[in-house]
């Protein structure tokens, strides 16, 4: 009996749908709500890595703050209220609808589940509170254990510093293809959720597999305990 593979999620944007801050509170944020949504999270990420190649490390909810200040000021600005009211729904986004009921069909296979995000320890466990999934993932594993972000290699590290696997037993799964060519590089089975049909990068550090959500991941499950799927 071969032990099942540790599948193991990126959180932003794989599990929770970052742009549901903003759609909550379109009218409060204005004409310009898209384009500061996008801008609040293209300069999270941003922060992230310039402030890992700086040495220079600042949690995730501090440099979400930042990016939404930046977004803020370059979109018309924002009421202390809707700035209020975004970062509080930062903290309870909507999780995808294909995630609960793919995260319970793996878990009902006996598959363990875990995230291992760039968010703080209290962001996770917030999020993953309200999205109602905390019965099926185990404690999630936050860069804040190393402090610093991904893509270094120590925060993909930390899986197998948790569970004693080998990089090869990991199925990482994760909608930001730059944390795909991470992973693909760190060694884990790196499936890219491409849930915005986004054209491929990073050629010479391929996913494993492609998927339009987490749903084709049963699939992938079955034919495990090979993954050598590509
Ligand atoms: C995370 C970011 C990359 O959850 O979305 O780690």
């Amino acid at each position: 009996m071969t032990e099942p593979m540790l599948h193991v999620f990126d959180a932003y944007g794989t599990l929770f749908d970052v742009h549901s801050a903003v759609a909550r509170h379109r009218a409060l944020v204005g004409p310009e709500a898209d384009r500061l949504s996008d801008l609040w999270r293209t300069k999270q990420l941003e922060y992230t890595w310039t402030r890992s190649l700086m040495g220079a490390y600042r949690d995730f909810m501090a440099l979400t703050e930042e990016a939404l200040d930046f977004a803020a000021a370059r979109c018309g600005g924002l009421s202390a209220e809707a700035r209020a009211k975004l970062l509080s729904a930062y903290e309870t986004l909507d999780a995808f609808p294909d995630v609960a009921p793919t995260l319970a069909a793996l878990k009902a296979k006996d598959a363990k589940l875990v995230i291992l995000s760039n968010g703080t320890p209290a962001m996770l466990e917030s999020a993953v509170r309200s999205a109602g999934l905390a019965g099926l993932l185990d404690p999630s594993i936050s860069v804040a254990e190393v402090g610093v972000f991904k893509t270094d290699s120590k925060v993909y590290e930390r899986v197998g510093a948790r569970y004693g696997v080998a990089p090869t037993q990991v199925s990482f799964q994760s909608s930001n293809r730059w944390d795909v060519a991470g992973a693909a590089k760190f060694g884990f089975r790196a499936v890219w959720i491409n849930r915005t049909r986004a054209p491929d990068e990073y050629p010479d550090l391929p996913p494993a597999a492609v998927l339009d959500d987490l749903g084709g991941l049963l699939a992938l499950s079955d034919r495990e305990p090979s993954g050598s799927q590509s």
